[in-house]
């Protein structure tokens, strides 16, 4: 198994998160997010077909419920880290199969180019749902590049959590938890909308929209055009 790779993940192990007996690691805040997300990505998937890849799906509740609101998308979870990966898998046989098995993406390294992405290719949608700001900046650079490589044209990238705007915090919660996070790790922290916005641009991948979340949260949707 390998070693926790998040604040998150230490948590998991540390048993702060209830875990059933077929390994789902049940995370109340998770399902919390999961309708705000389905009803802001609704409009933009509308119609959508094809392969949808989540990056750091964590413990695989969101992506069954994503599954479930998009069948017509060909849903495929991802984690670096094992204890995680076991839980998506539980999470799936417990809701049907819904979606594709877990593949292991370390979302810093050339992702796009392994096989198992190769083989699911070129992609409608990648998703991520706090990560960024919970890993070094290399990981948000990863995310991007390989969403330049592996999305088809008019495909999605998606990413939801905090974000800073303009260099400023939306709210005292974010600026707070950023405080928390760099104290943690001078490596994470809150991103700007306009740093993401800049990775995306430099590989062809076009900001479509930035969407208010409860929380002082977003979703933001760049485009491959
Ligand atoms: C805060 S958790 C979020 C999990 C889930 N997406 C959610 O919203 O509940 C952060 C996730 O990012 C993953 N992560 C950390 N570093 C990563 C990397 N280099 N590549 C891909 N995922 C990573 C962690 O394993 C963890 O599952």
């Amino acid at each position: 198994m390998s070693t926790p790779t998040s604040g998150h993940t230490a948590a998991f192990r540390a048993g702060a998160f209830p875990v059933e007996e077929d390994g789902r690691i049940v995370g109340h805040m998770v399902e919390k997010n999961a309708k705000p997300v389905i009803d802001g990505l609704s409009p933009f998937l509308r119609g959508v077909k094809g392969a949808a890849l989540e990056i750091g799906s964590g413990t695989g509740q969101h992506i069954v419920r994503f599954a479930r609101a998009f069948p017509d998308l060909d849903w495929t979870p991802s984690e670096p880290d094992a204890f995680h990966r076991y839980s998506i898998d539980a999470w799936r046989k417990h809701e049907g199969n819904t979606t594709n098995p877990a593949i292991e993406i370390d979302a810093a390294a050339d992702w796009a180019a392994q096989t198992a992405v190769r083989a699911i290719a070129p992609l409608s949608l990648i998703l991520n749902l706090n990560v960024i700001h919970i890993s070094p900046f290399s990981v948000a650079c990863g995310i991007v590049n390989g969403a330049g490589a592996a999305l088809r044209e008019g495909g999605l990238l998606a990413f939801y959590g905090p974000f800073r705007e303009n260099g400023l915090h939306t709210g005292v919660g974010n600026a707070t938890f950023d405080a928390r996070l760099r104290a943690d790790n001078p490596d994470w922290g809150l991103r700007d909308v306009a740093e993401i916005t800049a990775l995306g641009d430099a590989v062809g991948l076009t900001r479509i929209a930035l969407l208010n979340m409860p929380a002082n949260n977003r979703i933001l949707i760049l485009q491959k055009t």
